[in-house]
């Protein structure tokens, strides 16, 4: 898929922490199954269609048998795999300590999760130093390098040191937040410095890459312009490319025979309407909040109990770093509370799943959900918002979505919800479940238009055009002339309209310019969404 979409012939490198398979069994049961998360199942089918070779974190490899560790090697191999090795320290100290430990809370705006102490850094780096080697080595002249996510971000800057003519993509999969919280970071100049060593530095959203920006300008002495930071002379571009998800396998999904037997039986001979929450177990995605408003429907309308009913699934989900285990036993009691007390003989108003469920199961839940409950407290983009869209091929089905996740910059039929107010979020519900046909069907479209448009393979695309189009010394390339020939268009459509002449770096002003109102214009109306 990398070369068909952009016309080149280099290899991607892909880096990430998770790599698209996990180990599970052992001896002759050993298989390599899908990892689950939006990254993996992402960027999975560009990788098993494309000339990619990925690099990432083979989980429990060093503490297997030496028979069994090769053999997982070269099954990884044979998939283009390239496993990076951690000792339980510094798996320990990286992945528990500071990426889910500080910098997952600390860029979803929730610093009081931080510990008061974090010891760990200099593991962080030091497995940042590993994945650098790891790319170092793999990589061959021609090639691109897609680094991705907050596990890595020094990444950029470390591959940049050792190979300062690469053509380095960094994508961040979360949010990057306002610099007033960026700030907190005791390691932010490190971290800034890291992410700068990239060609492209992606964000979903023009807001995080603007926040991107601010932090630069707060925080460097880098120069800053919308879209642009030059970095020790080397100019890198900043872009906002939102992760879109394989829209059309989730559509041909929902017409197979497995899924229609599969949401009969989730239907049974029940008329209740079913709410519906998916998301993996943890606490920036809104679900305490999102039971409390449910509760709060049935106490304001008791009329519903009975005829309605909610499942949430909750993917089990770093469950060895401790704030996840406190929030599950969070979780099973508030469930537990609001089914003791509002269930009845014969009704129970919530389903509650600690598990992950098979892809027929998810495509079928989503397809029996008359509302989809969307309500993080802040997420990156949410994809699941997406998959819904995409297997909704009846055209029916109401999504309601959190306005502090980055789809809702492009989802903005969904109807939208601010998950702080539990009040409002009951009163969404309510306006969903009783919302007429036309509407839900006259929003779906739109939605499933602009969900189709903007998939999986389009992102990937997006994101690798403008990788490519950079010049190795960092400035914009233009390898077909193409800006050129725009700017001499441009000058002609200038020159019709009787303006006073103009030369091109007018018009190459006037791009800037248009871009940066642009910006402004797409931040403003986002905002205006949100008000
Ligand atoms: O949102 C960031 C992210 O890395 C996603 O890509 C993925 O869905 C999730 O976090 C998975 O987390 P983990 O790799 O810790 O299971």
């Amino acid at each position: 898929m990398f070369q068909q979409s952009d016309g080149h012939d280099g290899r991607v490198i892909i880096v990430s922490n998770r790599l698209p398979v996990v180990v599970r069994g052992d001896g002759d049961n050993l298989a390599l199954l899908p990892a689950a998360g939006g990254l993996a199942t992402g960027l999975r089918p560009l990788h098993e269609t494309g000339d990619s070779i990925w690099i990432g974190w083979a989980g429990d490899l060093p503490t297997m048998p030496r028979a069994t560790r090769k053999r997982v090697v070269r099954e990884l191999q044979d998939r283009r795999i390239q496993p990076v090795e951690l000792t339980r320290s510094q798996s320990h100290g990286y992945y528990n300590g500071v990426c889910n430990g500080v910098l997952w809370p600390l860029f979803h705006y929730q610093i009081d999760r931080i510990p008061l102490t974090v010891p760990e850094w200099e593991v962080y780096r030091s497995v940042n130093e590993r994945f650098a080697d790891a790319v170092v080595r793999e990589y061959r002249d021609g090639d691109a390098i897609w680094i991705h996510d907050y596990h890595l971000l020094l990444v950029p800057g470390l591959v940049r040191d050792r190979l300062p003519d690469a053509r380095i993509g960094f994508f961040l999969h979360i949010p990057f937040p306002a610099c007033e919280i960026f700030r907190v970071a005791p390691w932010r100049r490190e971290i800034l410095a890291g992410m700068l060593g990239a060609t492209v530095v992606g964000f979903h959203t023009p807001g995080y890459a603007s926040q991107f920006e601010d932090a630069v300008r707060a925080l460097t002495a880098f120069e800053v312009e919308p879209g642009r930071v030059t970095a020790n002379a080397r100019s890198v571009r900043v872009g906002a490319y939102p992760m879109g998800v394989d829209a059309a396998w989730f559509t041909a999904a929902a017409a197979t025979e497995a899924v229609r037997m599969e949401r009969e039986q989730l239907a049974g001979t029940s008329q209740q309407q079913l709410l519906l929450g998916i998301d993996r177990l943890d606490y920036t995605k809104g679900i305490p909040r999102r039971l409390l408003a449910y509760e709060q429907l049935l106490r304001d309308n008791p009329e519903i109990r009975g005829r309605v009913r909610l499942i949430q699934v909750a993917v089990p989900s770093r469950d060895t770093v401790p704030s996840y285990q406190k929030f599950r036993r969070e979780i099973d009691e508030i469930v537990g509370r609001i089914n003791g007390e509002h269930g009845t003989v014969d009704w129970t108003p919530i389903r509650y799943l600690h598990q992950s469920v098979s892809p027929t199961q998810l495509v079928a839940l989503y397809g029996a959900a008359d509302v989809m409950l969307v309500t993080p407290l802040c997420d990156g983009m949410n994809l699941v918002a997406k998959e819904f869209i995409a297997s909704r091929a009846d055209g029916d089905g109401v999504l309601l979505l959190s306005e502090f996740a980055g789809a809702a910059a492009q989802l903005p039929e969904a109807v939208s919800v601010n998950p702080y107010a539990i009040d409002e979020m009951a009163a969404a519900i309510k306006a969903a479940l009783t919302m007429d046909v036309a509407e839900r069907r006259r929003r779906m479209r739109a939605l499933r238009a602009r969900v189709a448009a903007e998939d999986i393979t389009w992102w990937a695309a997006s994101f690798m055009r403008d990788l490519r189009a950079e010049r190795l010394d960092g400035r914009a390339a233009d390898p077909a002339g193409e800006s050129a020939a725009h700017r001499v268009a441009l000058a002609d459509v200038i020159a019709d309209l009787e303006i006073p002449p103009v030369g091109i770096e007018h018009v190459k002003a006037l791009e800037v310019l248009t871009d940066h109102v642009r910006r402004r214009v797409e931040a403003a109306a986002f905002q205006l969404r949100l008000d």
